[in-house]
């Protein structure tokens, strides 16, 4: 696996895939890696002949009150698991090439709508931030094909809607979520719970999935089952965020006619924020 800092690198590298006519897949993360991110570069090498895997801890996409210096850095481990799967490339580049004339200055991309709602009304500018970035790692990279997860299910749209909107010339992927064998979506903040934390987690997605149940069994009184769930996660000892019903592609509230829809939801529990989302059809 070639390792690769500087963008002028890459791009000589890119150079020699595109004239052997080779397709090239991109999964960027944010590192500390795990079996979801694994299943990303997995779908990708079915699809592609090269594989590049970027870790940038994205400082635009980090509040002012989210912690960015806390976010866990494990390059070493992160190198090996992405060696045994035969990336050809890792892009690690630095903040200082990646926001060369700093953050203040920075030329940004927003989806406006929705990036506004959700995940976006409770983490204001986060999707700005992640449309930036991707569209930068775009432009350093130029796949043909990209690979996000599920899991991100409100990014995954954003950055559908980036790249119709702005035309850019690549396919969009969405992988599903990986989850531990009690039903927890896999994430690196899970290592933030404390062991009881831990053991209550799943409870979000069990309760996710009963609410589904219950709209596939036929209810439709969609605000007064998300305050029902909302009471019963608070009474479990979670925080809900937000437990939306949303149409899974505009991810506007659904209306009569909507047949694919999205559970969406975030709960704290102590301080680590979870998300997990449900897609199901009417
Ligand atoms: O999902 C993530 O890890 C990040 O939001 C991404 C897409 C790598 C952008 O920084």
């Amino acid at each position: 696996m070639r390792v690769i800092s500087e963008i002028s690198d890459l791009r000589e590298v890119r150079r020699t895939w595109q004239n052997s006519g080779k397709v090239i897949a991109f999964v960027p993360t944010m590192g500390n890696l795990h079996q979801g991110h694994l299943n990303l570069v997995r779908e990708a090498k079915k699809h592609a002949d090269i594989v590049v895997v970027s870790i940038f801890v994205n400082p635009m996409q980090f509040g002012p009150d989210e912690d960015l210096d806390a976010y866990p850095k494990t390059i070493e481990n992160d190198k090996r698991l992405l060696e045994e799967l035969a990336v050809e490339a890792l892009f690690l580049p630095q903040a200082s090439d990646i926001y060369a004339r700093g953050l203040e200055q920075q030329t940004f991309v927003e989806v406006p709508g929705i990036s506004y709602m959700i995940c976006g009304a409770s983490r204001p500018g986060h999707f700005r931030g992640v449309a930036t970035i991707v569209c930068k790692l775009f432009n350093m990279v130029q796949p043909n094909l990209a690979f996000f997860g599920e899991k991100d299910f409100q990014q995954l749209q954003v950055i559908k809607a980036m790249v119709t909107d702005l035309s850019m010339n690549l396919k969009v992927f969405g992988v599903p979520t990986a989850r531990e064998d009690d039903g927890l979506a896999m994430s690196s903040r899970n290592q933030y719970l404390i062991e009881e934390e831990r053991k209550l987690a799943p409870t979000l997605y069990v309760k996710m999935q009963s609410m589904v149940n219950e709209i596939i069994d036929g209810r439709r009184d969609f605000n007064r089952l998300t305050e029902e769930y909302k009471i019963q996660l608070a009474e479990l000892g979670f925080s809900p965020d937000y437990l939306e019903i949303r149409n899974d592609e505009t991810l506007l509230q659904p209306g009569h006619e909507d047949k694919g829809l999205v559970l969406l939801a975030a709960a704290f529990l102590g301080k680590t924020r979870l998300i997990d989302n449900i897609q199901f059809s009417l």
